[in-house]
């Protein structure tokens, strides 16, 4: 048995299954379709008073990006033109309502994540270059495509598998922890600490030591060995405390998002069995059907923004103070920039969707992500011929408020 097969499977339903207790929080509970209700708000204007879940009628109490913050006021804005208009303004829209120190305390909030302007520009330079599109084979060869294989290794002889689960939320879990020079076994407990930064840093300082002493072929060796260009021109090593915070957001958002996506997406081509065979047969398609799904159903439809002065919005006067959600999921269906927009066209013209955000803050690992997505597919359609859903099995269901996915992909494949 090798390492990756030896995860607990338990334990990654606990984690990863949308409807377990560690998702509730970010409205892991909530099973209605929100589409029409985003079409009804889009349609009575582009921005609302109230939260995302509010005005689409989830009753519980979210955490997410610019929640709960019970004493500001709160906005949602629902157009695509309202969306591109508060990504492109971040001096209005800023992704945090307060100064970042990255020396502070771990904390996503002390990541580039909230930063804003220089500061942000700076930090994000130096690990750029190991996210853009010619590094994706870097991370193919080097963690991907293994744990793709040995996934798929523990299922082959079953003719039959759950591939939300088993499959789809190992993937980049294992990625990002790998790329950290951290072992597989160590991943499902890195999964478990994210909400508790002093246990990552735990796990972090003797990487971080070891990777001082002698650098390696991974991100920490990245970040050991980078040189922070200063306000001032002169240049600095991070420091161990600015390491963790970047480190806590690359492995939250590496572990956290795209596994949900390639679940999706594998839902969506498995729902239509002509698709997925014209997609088996020529392998083009896959990057449609992935861009497609995100944009059709982003994973993550809301990230928000703290509105720095009183300003006219889209019709709506925003205070000082306040927070503006914005509700990327409705954006990416507006009609106005997409006909038909509720349907998977995977033969539609591709026009930029909001799915990895927008303006500065645009998704870091969106060229991991999709590498991730279309390895861990390709592998599946070609080791597992006639794979359809199990007709047996409950249909996959997408749920959740904040952090979108499906509940399973039971699958059967062979005879
Ligand atoms: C399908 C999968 C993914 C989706 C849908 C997604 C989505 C997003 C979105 C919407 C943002 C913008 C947040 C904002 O505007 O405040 C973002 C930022 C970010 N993402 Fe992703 N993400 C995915 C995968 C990944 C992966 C695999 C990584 C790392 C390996 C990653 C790392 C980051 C980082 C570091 C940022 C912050 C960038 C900044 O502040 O400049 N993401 N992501």
């Amino acid at each position: 048995m090798t390492e990756t097969q030896a995860l607990d499977r338990e334990r990654i339903r606990e984690l990863f299954d949308l409807r377990s207790s560690y998702n509730q929080r970010m409205g892991g509970d909530f099973t209605a379709d929100p589409y029409p209700v985003w079409h009804e708000l889009r349609e009575s204007g582009p921005v609302h008073e109230g939260t995302v879940h509010e005005l689409t009628g989830y009753p519980g109490s979210a955490i997410f990006q610019g929640l709960p913050e019970p004493d500001r006021p709160h906005y949602s804005a629902f157009g695509h033109a309202a969306l591109d208009a508060a990504y492109r303004n971040p001096e209005v829209f800023a992704s945090s309502p307060d100064e970042v120190d990255p020396t502070g305390r771990t904390d996503v909030s002390n990541s580039m994540l909230s930063m804003a302007g220089d500061q942000h520009r700076r930090y994000r330079a130096l690990v750029q270059p190991s996210f853009v599109p010619a590094k994706a084979r870097w991370w193919i060869t080097n963690w991907i495509e293994r744990t793709v294989q040995e996934l798929i290794d523990g299922f082959v002889a079953d003719g039959r598998a759950e591939l939300n689960v088993d499959f789809c939320a190992a993937i980049p879990l294992l990625t990002i922890t790998g790329g950290f020079g951290m072992p597989p076994e160590q991943a499902l407990e890195v999964r478990e600490s994210l909400h508790d930064p002093m246990k990552i840093v735990q796990m972090l300082q003797p990487i971080v030591a070891a990777r001082r002493e002698a650098p390696r072929d991974d991100l920490i060796s990245v970040l050991v060995e980078a040189e922070l260009k200063e306000e001032d021109g002169g240049t600095h090593r991070l420091s161990d405390a600015e390491i963790y915070s970047f480190a806590l957001l690359l492995l939250l958002a590496g572990s956290g998002t795209t596994w949900k996506q390639m679940g999706i997406t594998i839902t969506a081509l498995l729902q239509r069995p002509e698709l997925l065979q014209r997609v088996k047969e020529d392998r083009s398609l896959l990057r449609p059907a992935t861009e497609e799904a995100l944009r059709w159903m982003p994973t993550d439809p809301m990230f928000s923004r703290y509105v720095t002065r009183d300003v006219d919005f889209h019709g709506t006067r925003l205070p000082a103070g306040a927070v503006l959600h914005l509700c990327l999921g409705a954006a990416n269906r507006d009609p106005s920039r997409w006909e038909r927009p509720d349907e998977y066209d995977v033969t539609r013209t591709m026009r930029a969707s909001f799915a990895f955000g927008g303006g500065p803050h645009i998704c870091l690992g969106m060229h991991v992500a999709r590498a991730e997505i279309a390895t861990g597919i390709g592998a599946l359609l070609d080791r597992l011929p006639g794979l359809r859903l199990d007709p047996a099995a409950e249909p996959p269901r997408f749920i959740g408020m904040y952090e979108r996915g499906v509940t399973e992909i039971p699958v059967l494949f062979g005879q």
